[in-house]
């Protein structure tokens, strides 16, 4: 099968278990992270050794971008799932939150997801079908918040769903579709340990929705199961 994805963050967490999951599946995998030198990473390019690309990305720096652009070349990408992400949880009650962490948050939830989907834009544009997944936050969303708080995070999310709806209109010209996807509440650093969904479940769940997703789906807000979320 001929299915390119590349993955931002994928050094643990989500973004691990996603690379994983499509590699064990048969893609070929260009799994980003910030070091490509740990253990897990590592493991799985020894078990994958035809399959697996280990590229390194700061998805905030511009540099780092135009580093991985020039390293992909013309190569085809069927998916990019934006999935890096920073929660700076406990820092941003309304007490607490200063400006540089929520920056920082905005730095690279809403505005690294665009400019790496820029930037690859002619990769996805290659393949005549492509999408793009936006790892957003079920906490982005304005009418699921019933609880408050969090401000820089809620924030950031809500920021990188408009941005996933504009981005839906300028793509589809090139027959590329982007989603926004909330993956659960998921057992990794940012979720929890008292999160109940492993991070394999959410993986799994997450690919058999993105294999359906199509150009009906451009522009859409799913959970993992597949549900619609509203703004
Ligand atoms: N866990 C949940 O319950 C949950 C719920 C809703 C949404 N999400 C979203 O799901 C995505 C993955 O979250 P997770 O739970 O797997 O979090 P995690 O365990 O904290 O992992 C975060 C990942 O993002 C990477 N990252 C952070 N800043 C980066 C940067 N500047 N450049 C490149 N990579 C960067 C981290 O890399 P390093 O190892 O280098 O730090 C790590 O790979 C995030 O977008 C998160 O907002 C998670």
């Amino acid at each position: 099968m001929d299915h390119n994805v590349l993955i931002t963050g994928a050094s643990r967490g989500i973004g691990f278990a996603l690379a994983r999951q499509y590699l064990a599946e048969g893609s070929r995998v260009v799994a980003t992270a910030r070091n490509t030198g740990g253990d897990d990473l590592l493991a799985l390019q020894q078990q994958y050794r035809d399959q697996i690309e280990l590229l390194t990305l700061d998805v905030t720096s511009a540099q780092a971008i135009a580093l991985i652009q020039k390293t992909l070349g013309k190569q085809p990408l069927h998916l990019l799932i934006n999935n890096a992400g920073l929660y700076t949880s406990g820092d941003d009650s309304m007490d607490m939150l200063d400006s540089d962490t929520w920056l920082n948050e905005i730095r690279v939830n809403t505005i690294a997801p665009f400019m790496v989907t820029r930037a690859l834009r002619p990769n996805l544009a290659a393949t005549g079908h492509a999408t793009v997944a936006m790892i957003s936050s079920k906490m982005g969303s304005l009418s699921e918040n019933q609880s408050g708080g969090a401000y820089s995070y809620r924030s950031s999310k809500a920021a990188l769903n408009a941005v996933t709806r504009s981005l839906a209109h300028d793509l589809a010209c090139n027959s590329i579709s982007v989603v926004a996807l909330h993956p659960g509440w998921v057992r990794t650093d940012m979720g929890g340990p008292q999160a109940p969904l492993e991070t394999t479940a959410s993986a799994i769940a997450l690919k058999s929705l993105l294999d359906k997703v199509g150009p009906d789906d451009n522009g859409k807000f799913f959970d993992y199961t597949g549900v619609q979320i509203p703004w």
